[in-house]
Formats: C-alpha cells, sequence, structure tokens
C-alpha cells in the first residue's frame, strides 16, 4: 500500500504523537491513566512513533518515576515554564528543574498562554532560548483565529508568530524544533483542520523555517497538527506530508482513546515502510 508518508520517511522525521492533558488529572489520575497506556502501548508501536504525555505540574515526579520505575516508552513532557533558571517569580517553574525531572519536550506559547496568560512572541521566543538551554525540545505552537481566518489572514498571523517565536534561534536549533499548527478555532470544538488545511498551513510554516534556517532546518523541523483530534481523524491528517504528528488535547485523557490515536499514526507509518 502506497502512502502519503514516503515523502516525509525518507527524510527519516520521526512521527510525534502528544497528549496536553491541560490543567486536568490530579497526580492519582495521572498514575493511572500513564499506568493504563502503558499496559496499552506495544513496544514495536513505541519503536515507530514518539510519544509523549503533558501533565501538570504537581503530576510531574509522580510520572518520571512511574514511566522510568516500569521502563514504559513514553516520555515526559511539560506544558510552560518560565524564561529563568531560578528567582523571585512567584508561582513559576524553571526550564532546569523540568530538565532535572527528566522533562524532554516542553509545550511553548500554547495559544492558551497566550489568550488567557499574557503570553507575548517575545516571551515565546525567550522561553524557546530557555527550554533548549537544558537540552529539552520546545514545541512551540502557532496558530489563527476565527476571526483571522475568516479575515483571510491565517498566513500573515502564523508568519508573525513563527518569526517572533524563532528570531535569534541558530539553524542546528531549528531544525531540532517541534511546531505545533493549532487553530485555535478547532481547539476543543469537536471541528478539526481538514487535512487540506492542515497541511497548508504545516507546508507554510516548514517553508518559512527554510527561509529563516535553510533547507536542512527545513527537512528535518517536526510539525504537528493540533486540534480536536481523535482516532477517527488522525489517520487523514498524518497521511499529509508537512504532517509529522499530532498535539492531543482532550482525547489524550484517557489512555484508550490517546492509544487508540497513536495506533492510527502507527498504521500510517507501517504502511509506509512496507
Ligand atoms: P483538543 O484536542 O481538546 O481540541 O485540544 C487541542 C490542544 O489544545 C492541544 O494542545
Amino acid at each position: 500500500m502506497v502512502s502519503a508518508k514516503q515523502g516525509a520517511s525518507r527524510t527519516a522525521r520521526r512521527p510525534l504523537v502528544s497528549g496536553n492533558w491541560k490543567m486536568h488529572h490530579d497526580h492519582i489520575e495521572a498514575l493511572h491513566a500513564v499506568r493504563d497506556l502503558g499496559l496499552r502501548l506495544k513496544r514495536e508501536e513505541a519503536a515507530l512513533v514518539d510519544v509523549s504525555v503533558h501533565p501538570p505540574f504537581t503530576d510531574l515526579r509522580t510520572v518520571q518515576v512511574l514511566l522510568e520505575g516500569e521502563g514504559i516508552p513514553v516520555m515526559l513532557g511539560a506544558q510552560h515554564c518560565h524564561t529563568e533558571d531560578a528567582g523571585a517569580f512567584t508561582g513559576e517553574v524553571s526550564p532546569r528543574m523540568l530538565a532535572r525531572l527528566g522533562v524532554r519536550f516542553v509545550i511553548v506559547g500554547h495559544s492558551e498562554r497566550r489568550r488567557l496568560f499574557g503570553m507575548t512572541d517575545e516571551v515565546v521566543a525567550a522561553t524557546l532560548v530557555a527550554v533548549l538551554r537544558h537540552q529539552l525540545t520546545p514545541i512551540c505552537c502557532v496558530g489563527e483565529s476565527a476571526e483571522e481566518r475568516d479575515a483571510g489572514r491565517t498566513e500573515a498571523r502564523l508568519e508573525a508568530q513563527l518569526r517572533g517565536a524563532l528570531a535569534g534561534l541558530s539553524p542546528e536549533q531549528l531544525g531540532s524544533l517541534v511546531l505545533a499548527y493549532e487553530p485555535i478555532w478547532a481547539i476543543g470544538t469537536g471541528r478539526a483542520a481538514t487535512p487540506v488545511d492542515a497541511q497548508d498551513a504545516a507546508g507554510f510554516l516548514r517553508g518559512i523555517v527554510g527561509e529563516i534556517g535553510g533547507a536542512e532546518a527545513a527537512r528535518s523541523v517536526r510539525i504537528q497538527y493540533g486540534g480536536s483530534v481523535t482516532a477517527e481523524n488522525a489517520a487523514e491528517l498524518l497521511a499529509e506530508p508537512d504532517i509529522d504528528g499530532l498535539l492531543v488535547g482532550g482525547a489524550s485523557l484517557q489512555a484508550a482513546s490517546f492509544h487508540d490515536i497513536i495506533r492510527a499514526v502507527v498504521a500510517c507509518y507501517r504502511s509506509d515502510a512496507a
């Protein structure tokens, strides 16, 4: 069977499926959810697809111990962090603290942080630098609102966010990033972007990475789609050549639905390898 992933696999971009739990699951619920995921996730699946979970800060230590103790092939992620390593920043958590906990990925500039907590492009850029300083991989989120989309300003918005965020990164750093295209109107609405629209945006973002950091950076940067991802739409989104993974909110909270999405992605890459 021929799959549209052939172009992507030739560049050896590993798919990444990430579960952003947002402010859900206390540490006990987290324990159950990750243990359940560990029972479902097969070694062969994890060999083909990178999987990360991004619990709230209070759950990180519990999940770290569980993942390491039981050898569950899931990587630990965080949802946010501060730009500094330490200091008088009441309520904040530093990238250094996350690195010490074995965190591998940090979501940076999620639209909820931008809209609800005033995170600017400048702060997003500084946070990317801070995360990279600790050898963590940022998942940098960009996306347009419904109004921007209706006004035909999607590309202008994405370009402004991306150029603002990536200012100051080297081509190597750019290539090591994960970008997430998350249209705001698709988040938590049950109305995912069509594969064609998601591909248009992902291809556009990859083109800008190329303009900033060159062809190699564009080839290696991984781009996720996020916004109402389910097991039903995961495969068609992943089939698009510039979409290398998924950032999943609601459907990542239960191990069963998250694992169904991972399985759909695995099937897409397996048919590609065949
Ligand atoms: P949903 O999958 O719940 O739409 O959330 C998407 C999201 O914001 C992931 O970061």
